[in-house]
């Protein structure tokens, strides 16, 4: 049974070249992993006096991470950070305190950029975030791709071989790192 993989798209623009690295990821993964986009395009921003009475996109939110074996996230670098819209959602999955979805909950991050490096600081500091959550995260291999004209077309086919290698690479890495996180901390999601 293939593990369930809930996918974040840290970009909510129409053209989001990461949106197309997440449908290339979608294509690669068939059959080995079972990846669902997470929506966090229509989440109010986050702020605590919602905790007392959770609206219904902070608990869809909660409830799609719960029903998941693990997590993906495929984000832009904004200003050498994440967007904004991507920590709204990870603060949304975080509370209220005492019920954090992430927890022990495994994860991996990817991003692209046209600049040489990737989105690598993007993911450093979403790595940062994830520590804090309690998100046991995939460290190697990382994979920050420097996106290229056509690298990847509107429907996800990968136009390079030895990038579609190296992300069926990373996928297996990532496969293999949950079966070892969900075989010592967290029974599998059976539902
Ligand atoms: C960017 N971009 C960018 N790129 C990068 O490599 N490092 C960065 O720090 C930033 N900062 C940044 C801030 C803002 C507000 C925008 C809009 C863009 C460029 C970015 O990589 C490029 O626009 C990508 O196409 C964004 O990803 P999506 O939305 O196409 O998936």
């Amino acid at each position: 049974m293939p593990y369930k993989v809930g996918v974040f798209v840290g970009s909510l623009s129409k053209q989001s070249i990461n949106r197309r690295l997440a449908r290339a990821l979608f294509n690669l993964a068939k059959g080995d992993l079972e990846l669902e986009e997470i929506p966090i395009g229509n989440l109010p921003l986050y702020n605590r006096d919602f905790d007392s009475d959770y609206p219904p996109e902070g608990r869809a939110l909660k409830e799609a991470i719960a029903k998941v074996d693990a997590l993906m996230f495929v984000t832009p670098e904004y200003n050498r950070s994440i967007p904004g819209a991507l920590k709204n959602a990870i603060d949304w999955g975080s509370r209220p305190w005492g019920t954090n979805a992430f927890a022990h909950k495994p994860s991996a991050c990817i991003g692209t950029s046209p600049g040489k490096i990737g989105t690598a600081v993007a993911q450093q500091h979403l790595r940062s975030i994830l520590s804090f959550v309690n998100s046991p995260e995939l460290a190697q291999p990382e994979a920050y791709i420097q996106f290229t004209d056509g690298l990847i077309t509107e429907d996800g086919v990968v136009t390079d071989d030895s990038t579609a290698e190296f992300l069926r690479s990373w996928l297996r890495g990532f496969e293999e790192f949950i079966c070892k996180v969900t075989s010592v901390n967290r029974p599998r999601v059976t539902a």
